[in-house]
């Protein structure tokens, strides 16, 4: 690591808040936004910015926190315990920029949609101006909640103020804090310690190192966003579900830009890892989760559920289809009502009809189970045909057991096969049959009750039927 001067930064992100707001016990910054926890945006973010060094300050269910999180190599994790403010969890970093040059940014595990450019616009305006301490600020029709900018006669920001601690007529401040700041790690290194919770709500207060420095004459700047969208903390689950619906509309705008048609857009939930090629039709009700892609050309029908999956082009899901950790192949067609489990890989052309579920399997080039069937722990070959009612009887209570099913083989309806058992290359397996031994190539396998006919046999049981009755 280079030897830090003024130049360099260090960035401390806050998350150790129990976010009592949320009225949740999961901690806020492991609450979900797209499908990844709100902390993972923060550390993205920070992870783009060229820093010499991640603090994460957690506290409530830390090892909660921590079992939730990846890439833990990027960052040095310190914990804060009792929560006595965001203060206070800055002074349990004290040691981290202690004796440093450059530039410390605090950012909070809260503002998961703030953007790279942004911090960095806020990080120029702190060097240039040789400031303590910059703020990013924004002015909102509704300022409730946030902490207000206190400007002097001469419009110089000289402390923030919390919602709480509101003096009368400052009310009226539109500008707020956004919660982003920039320090003088010398300035943030002697003032830390001396901060006081003397306020509302008994914390202590990051927001009052402002003052500290207007106080003592050292400069404060401002940093102001045109459109605070992005600077927006999550403290409740409405305003968790508002952030959704924007960050929905994000990605499916982007979506539908690069030329994905989405037929319904207020019913379409894509997360933000998904890739979707264009001439992808989506219809409503689409729910498309995790490291999942879809090939040009498929079509994804109303309520269908894919998560973790591979799609490839051409592929139709019909509706109410779910499909999890599975690959499917060009031209393939899954549902409607199918459920795909995870392990299953369908190859090219191959087709999973109505309440067919199929479970780490593969299923080969234009095989078919069209209806009402079970495969789990199978291989299907090429050209397949297994008829409606077919189970593949993969487990004895025990252990899981598989059934090898070869090119070219029809299996009739209603067959039970009972694995581990296999099934040669173009065989036919009789309708009905429980099949419990190997079937060779080329064979008939057929395992059924033999059929007899007693001719005339029903009326004369209807009629004793209904003459014994009389009796009684
Ligand atoms: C804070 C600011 C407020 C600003 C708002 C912007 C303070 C005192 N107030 O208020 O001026 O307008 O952010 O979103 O800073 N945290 C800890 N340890 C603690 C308390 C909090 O790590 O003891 C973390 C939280 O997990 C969260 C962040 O600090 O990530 C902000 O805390 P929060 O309680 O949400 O502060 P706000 O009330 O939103
Ligand atoms: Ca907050």
């Amino acid at each position: 690591m280079a030897t830090p001067d003024e130049n360099s930064l260090r960035i401390v992100i806050l998350a150790a808040g129990k976010g009592t707001r949320m009225r949740s016990s999961l901690p806020k910054v492991l609450h979900t936004l797209g499908g990844k926890p709100l902390i993972s945006y923060t550390l993205s973010l920070a992870a783009d910015l060229d820093a010499q060094k991640i603090v994460l300050v957690l506290g409530h269910r830390a090892q909660l926190v921590q079992s939730c999180m990846q890439d833990n190599d990027k960052y040095e994790i310190v914990i804060q315990d009792p929560q006595q403010g965001t203060g206070h969890a800055l002074l349990q970093c004290l040691d981290f920029f202690s004796g440093f040059p450059g530039a410390v940014l605090v950012l909070s595990g809260d503002v998961p949609m703030l953007l790279p450019e942004t911090v960095s616009g806020l990080l120029a305006s702190h060097r240039q101006s040789g400031a303590a301490v910059s703020v990013l600020t924004s002015n909102l029709k509704d300022p409730a909640g946030y902490g207000r900018i206190i400007r002097d006669e001469n419009t110089k920001p000289v402390a923030i103020r919390e919602q709480r601690d509101l003096l009368p007529g400052e009310n009226e401040v539109t500008e707020i804090n956004m919660g982003v700041y920039a320090f003088d790690a010398r300035f943030l290194a002697g003032e830390l310690p001396r901060l006081s919770n003397d306020n509302a709500q008994g914390e202590y207060y990051l927001t009052d190192l402002v003052l500290a420095a207007s106080g003592t004459g050292m400069t404060v700047t401002t940093h102001t966003l045109k459109d605070p969208d992005q600077a927006l903390g999550i403290n409740t689950l409405a305003e968790l579900a508002a952030m959704e619906v924007v960050m929905r509309n994000e990605i499916l705008t982007k979506l539908m830009d690069s030329g994905v048609r989405i037929m319904d857009p207020a019913t379409t939930y894509v997360d933000e890892s998904v890739k979707v090629q264009p001439d992808v039709v989506l219809h409503p009700m689409t729910v498309l989760h995790g490291e999942t892609s879809i090939g040009t050309g498929s079509v994804i029908h109303p309520g269908a559920v894919i998560s973790d999956s591979i799609i490839g082009e051409d592929v139709i899901v019909r509706p109410y289809s779910v499909i999890d950790n599975s690959i499917i192949e060009k031209g393939a067609a899954v549902g409607p009502f199918a459920h795909i489990r995870p392990g299953t890989h369908l190859k090219e052309d191959s087709r999973i009809g109505n309440f067919v579920e199929v479970k780490k399997s593969t299923v080969g080039r234009g095989s078919k189970a069209s209806h009402l069937t079970y495969i789990g722990d199978s291989d299907l070959g090429e050209g397949v045909n297994i008829g409606a009612g077919t189970v593949t009887c993969n487990y004895d209570g025990f252990s899981k057991h598989k059934t090898v099913i070869e090119d070219g083989v029809f299996i009739g309806s209603g067959t039970m096969l009972v694995a581990p058992v296999r099934i040669g290359h173009n065989s036919i397996v009789g309708a009905g049959s429980t099949i419990t031994r190997d079937v060779p190539a080329e064979a008939l396998g057929i395992a059924r009750g033999k059929q007899t006919v007693k001719e005339n046999w029903a009326p004369e049981f209807r009629k004793k039927a209904a003459k014994d009755k009389e009796d009684t």
